[in-house]
């Protein structure tokens, strides 16, 4: 493998990238990890992979990044939370925006040309059809969405210009924990549901909130396409040797094509932990679509890729490894 370059991973202590870098170096592959830890854990930092603390906004660090000529940028380092994103836009701009273009600027100055790029389903805004599919609208609703659609947009650009080859990978519900055991730390501050989910069955939380259960659907809550971060890592390992054999752009969906509505998620979540959780019902959250669910047929025409961990059962039951059965450190 020494005639490898290293492949550069930034965000590799977050909580999707923790899982890329584990399955990079199962591989075989040297992997230079770029992380500020704002939001990653040193716990989930692979052993084998050199960690470079730092930040995007750094010239130094940046360069320190680049030193050993990588081959292949994968890019998780941005902050997720829409909610946030509309009362912080300045601190979204600053890191998703501007710290994305500093990146793909230094790919540039050093003739790195494959970037794997953490999209989000946030780029399409409301549903105008379900399933959604890659040729759906892009109207964000949230200012994190419009990071995301702003750097796709970039992508395309530097593409046209500086033959930069890139996969945009539009994520939908990312859940679940490393089906091997190997990841460990929680995120930190959740906003999302499967983790709030399991920090109220922890008693981390003494009770949730469930945010309406007056949509049309067939429990009156909202239903999202869960997709394990497990089925996420392999789709990234697919699409780095989908634009390395094929050099042309990837932009495509990563989700299930099935949906689950949030009491569906408490009671899989009960279920498998046997553990209460309690919730309340209240006010819908402002900007949440009653169903989101991709159509992940491109994936799989293009990259052979299909989800096999996302089941509710193998969401919770890897969740629970990581909440309910720490190892101690
Ligand atoms: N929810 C609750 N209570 C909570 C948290 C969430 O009821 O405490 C509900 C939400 O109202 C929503 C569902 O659970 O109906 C999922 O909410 P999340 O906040 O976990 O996720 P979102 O669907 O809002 O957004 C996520 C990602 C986005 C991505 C989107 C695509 O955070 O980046 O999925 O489907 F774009």
């Amino acid at each position: 493998m020494s005639e490898r370059k290293p492949i550069l991973v930034t965000g590799g202590a977050g909580y999707i990238g923790s899982h890329v870098v584990h399955d990079l170096c199962d591989l075989g592959y040297e992997v230079v990890i770029l992380d500020n830890f704002s939001l990653g854990r040193h716990e989930n930092v692979d052993e084998r992979a050199r960690l470079i603390e730092g930040d995007l906004m750094s010239e130094h660090d940046l360069e320190l990044a680049f030193k050993d000529q990588p081959e292949i940028v994968f890019h998780f380092a941005a902050y997720k939370a829409a909610g946030e994103s509309m009362v912080q836009p300045q601190k979204y701009a600053y890191n998703n925006i501007c710290g994305t273009l500093r990146l793909l600027n230094m790919m540039v100055d050093h003739k790195v040309n494959k970037f794997v790029f953490s999209s989000s389903a946030a780029v399409y805004g409301a549903p105008r059809y379900l399933p959604i599919d890659e040729e759906h609208p892009k109207n964000p609703e949230n200012y994190y969405g419009y990071t995301k659609l702003a750097i796709e947009q970039n992508l395309a650009w530097y593409s046209q210009i500086k033959g930069l080859n890139f996969a945009a990978l539009r994520y939908f519900n990312a859940t679940g924990y490393d089906i091997n055991g190997r990841i460990k730390g929680k995120e930190k501050n959740p906003a999302n549901l499967s983790p709030i989910i399991m920090e109220t069955a922890s008693g981390i939380r003494q009770s949730m909130q469930v945010f309406g259960d007056d949509y049309d659907t067939e429990d009156g809550t909202c239903i999202r396409d869960y997709i394990h971060v497990n089925d996420l890592s392999s789709a990234h390992l697919a699409a780095m040797d989908y634009i390395r054999k094929n050099k042309e752009n990837l932009v495509i969906n990563l989700g299930t094509g099935k949906g689950h509505t949030v009491l569906q998620m408490i009671e899989a979540a009960r279920r498998v932990t046997g553990r209460e959780i309690p919730y309340q019902i209240t006010d819908r959250r402002e900007g949440d679509p009653p169903e989101l669910v991709a159509s992940s047929a491109l994936a799989h025409q293009k990259l052979n890729w299909m989800a096999s961990h996302s089941d509710l059962d193998s969401i919770f039951k890897t969740m629970k490894e990581v909440y309910l059965n720490p190892v101690k450190r």
